[in-house]
């Protein structure tokens, strides 16, 4: 049961990419629970179709647009379409994210472009898009970033560049974007159960690797989704440039700490 009222949201709108599968399918069923309309941004059209299906039969207002985030003509387009459906944008989650397993010297340029494209450009595209349709004051942005920002991560280079810069674009903008009263923070989660990244990652990885954890276990799609909604309500009002580590302490280990844990 939520602790916040449900209709916490009630009218306002949520744009969010990577809406169509794990994290951020998770946190568009919060806000539509808490009366949100959501766009939810994503490149497969049948995941979005199938998305926006669980999210209308909750009763939310749904838009979906199946756009790159790489590609900033289409998503200037979408974040129109949004303004022009819903009206204001208030919150916005930049969550869409790429991730494989593979050494630096191994990899080819167009695939670090790959994963930085969709990671930290896409963050900027999303929020440089939407900017001129958020509410102001009042707008509230988050990233989706990783441990890997902060911990150097063997065969993570691409994703530790990428999730590095999001993290440092998000204080920047914070301190331009505090000035018209939008708000920018986070959420660095560590391994989260029904996830393709989770299961990406945690392929090569002994179980044991999860119990061994400060919070021995992976996380849940629901406390994903809970603190994208705190920090969204009046509570963290007061916030910002901040990245929340909500990662059971997995950052606290380092980058190497999994390697102990590879599957002979
Ligand atoms: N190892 C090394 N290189 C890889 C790779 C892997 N496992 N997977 C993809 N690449 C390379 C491709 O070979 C290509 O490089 P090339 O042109 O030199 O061959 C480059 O990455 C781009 O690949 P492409 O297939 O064009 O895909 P894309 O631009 O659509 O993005 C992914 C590919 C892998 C980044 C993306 O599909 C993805 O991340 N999907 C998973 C989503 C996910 O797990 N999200 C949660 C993240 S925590």
């Amino acid at each position: 049961m939520s602790i916040f009222r449900a209709d916490l949201l009630k009218g306002q709108t949520a744009f969010i990419t990577g809406g169509s599968s794990g994290i951020n399918l998770g946190i568009a069923h919060r806000f539509v629970e808490h009366g949100a309309n959501v766009v939810i941004v994503a490149r497969n059209p049948e995941k979005l179709a199938a998305a926006r299906a669980g999210l209308e039969a909750k009763g939310g207002r749904v838009m979906a647009c199946s756009v790159d985030v790489r590609d900033y003509e289409s998503m200037a387009k979408a974040a129109a379409e949004a303004a022009a459906e819903f009206g204001a944008i208030d919150i916005v989650v930049a969550g869409a994210a790429g991730n494989f397993i593979a050494p630096a010297a191994a990899m080819s340029a167009n695939a670090f472009a790959a994963v930085v494209g969709i990671d930290l450009q896409g963050t900027f595209n999303t929020f440089r898009s939407t900017f001129e349709y958020l509410r102001k004051p009042g707008a509230r942005l988050m990233v989706i970033s990783a441990p890997q920002a902060v911990n150097p991560t063997p065969l993570q280079a691409h994703v530790c560049a990428a999730k590095a810069g999001i993290e440092a674009f998000v204080r920047s903008a914070a301190i331009e974007w505090g000035a018209v009263g939008v708000r920018i923070n986070g959420i660095s989660p560590g391994g989260v159960l029904g996830t393709e990244g989770l299961e990406r990652l945690s392929a090569g990885l002994d179980e044991k690797f999860s119990q061994s954890l400060p919070v021995p276990r992976y996380a849940t799609l629901d406390e994903m989704a809970d603190m994208a909604l705190i920090l969204v309500t009046p509570v963290t009002d007061y916030m910002t440039g901040h990245i929340v580590a909500l990662d059971g302490g997995i950052s606290l280990l380092g980058g190497t700490y999994a390697q102990a844990f590879q599957k002979k």
